[in-house]
């Protein structure tokens, strides 16, 4: 009798987990969301696939701006042991897309009418020859200046409209023994704060020319050099210790009112926000000055994996990212605006609300532009050579002359 029960109930077991284990939905996503704000964002969207009967296992990588986790990407996938769901954006979709080793979910975005939930800008990078292969979680904007109220006031200083403005706050905070600007010297921080300038200096064609059609005669133009004089200006403005700095740290010197100001997209802002910190209170956030938008849509691709348990956490986890509700709660983390039309911005603050409304204003007079800093205009290898001439530029005495012809010269050979 005794024998038998137990061996009733290591049967009845061994059926449960099994039965329980071909039919729950895995995943193991590949993300590089490690500092305060970011893993607070992605534990929303862990405790949503728990809760839906999903078993997650965590692959981060940590590298601001996702440089190691493409790298460690590119090994998993050509030892033909790609993870599940990956974090990924911009045309490296479509990339992977051609090396054939994505998985297709346009059933779920038929059925969720992700067609009508976007913007039909983001609905495009999510689409692989017209059908969903990643979905998408948010919209950052790039060009954002952020600022420690407190030390600004102390200094009587106003935020920023124009760079002359942002140079004069930055030299007024230096006399007073305060970093200027909060930096992390790694190569795609330096990219960040330089599409930032060369938008603000020359506007959106020029932009659009430059980063976008990669056009000869813009790389080298006037208004080029004035960007490098610019990003010269601010090399200036930054501590001795920058050199490698995590942004997230970078950001953390203006949280502490160590340095007045940081030049970063608006997933700095859910460092403020982790340290609850106040928007209009304790932080303040601006466009930097020059107008435009560059945004950049985080999202996540799914790849070509065997098992029904895996394709089934795929669509639960593709479904899950484009609900609503998950929409809202990890913009109101991540510092972000959701992907989503239908999302109310009432939980937001102004700073979300500003970038919703000067979205809504660039798409409309030809601003809106993909961040290249973030890997939303170019393929890796073009934004690769232009990242390389401005850290390059950045970490040394180089002429903003010579800079924009060594831009030149390795936008053409990364052709
Ligand atoms: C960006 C990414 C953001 C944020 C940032 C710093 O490229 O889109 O979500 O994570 O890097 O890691």
């Amino acid at each position: 009798m005794f024998k038998k029960s137990i061996l009733a109930s290591v049967v009845t077991a061994f059926c449960l987990t099994s039965g329980a284990a071909s039919a729950g939905p895995e995943a193991e996503v590949l993300h590089w969301w490690t500092s305060g704000g970011e893993a607070k964002s992605v534990a929303v969207l862990m405790e949503e696939f728990a809760a839906n009967g999903g078993a997650w296992t965590d692959m981060p990588v940590a590298g601001g701006g996702g440089d190691a986790a493409m790298t460690a990407l590119r090994a998993r996938v050509l030892s033909g042991n790609a993870p599940t769901a990956v974090q990924l954006k911009g045309p490296a979709i479509q990339e992977w897309y051609e090396e054939g080793v994505l998985a297709n979910i346009n059933s779920v975005g038929v059925a969720q009418n992700w067609d009508e939930l976007l913007p039909a800008a983001i609905a495009d990078h999510m689409k692989c020859e017209g059908e969903y292969c990643a979905a998408p979680v948010n919209v950052h904007r790039v060009d954002w200046i952020w600022a420690n109220a407190e030390v600004l006031a102390n200094a009587g200083i106003e935020m920023p409209t124009s760079w002359a403005e942002f140079n004069a706050a930055a030299e007024k905070l230096q006399g007073m023994g305060i970093t200027p600007l909060a930096h992390g010297g790694q190569a795609w921080q330096d990219a960040t704060v330089f599409e930032a300038v060369a938008l603000g200096i020359g506007g959106a064609d020029f932009f659009r020319k430059a980063f976008i059609d990669l056009d000869e005669a813009t790389l080298t133009s006037d208004t080029m050099v004035a960007v490098f004089d610019q990003m010269r200006i601010m090399r200036g403005f930054v501590d001795e210790n920058f050199s490698g700095r995590d942004w997230n740290l970078a950001t953390a010197m203006v949280i502490n009112g160590e340095a007045g100001f940081q030049i970063m997209g608006d997933w700095a802002k859910g460092e403020f926000v982790a340290a609850d910190k106040v928007p209009g209170k304790d932080f303040l956030c601006t466009s930097t000055p020059g107008g435009g938008f560059l945004y950049n849509v985080d999202s996540f691709a799914m790849f070509d994996v065997k098992g029904d348990n895996k394709v089934a956490g795929q669509n639960l986890l593709a479904e899950l990212i484009m609900g609503q509700n998950f929409q809202k709660v990890f913009n109101l983390n991540k510092g972000s605006i959701p992907a989503r039309l239908d999302v109310a911005l009432d939980e937001f603050d102004y700073c979300a609300r500003q970038s919703s409304y000067d979205m809504d204003v660039a798409s409309g007079n030809g601003s809106l532009l993909p961040s290249y800093a973030h890997g939303m205009a170019l393929r890796g290898a073009q934004a690769g050579a232009i990242t390389d001439t401005v850290t390059a530029h950045f970490n040394s005495d180089m002429s903003s002359q010579d800079a924009v012809a060594a831009l030149a010269k390795a936008v053409a050979n990364s052709m």
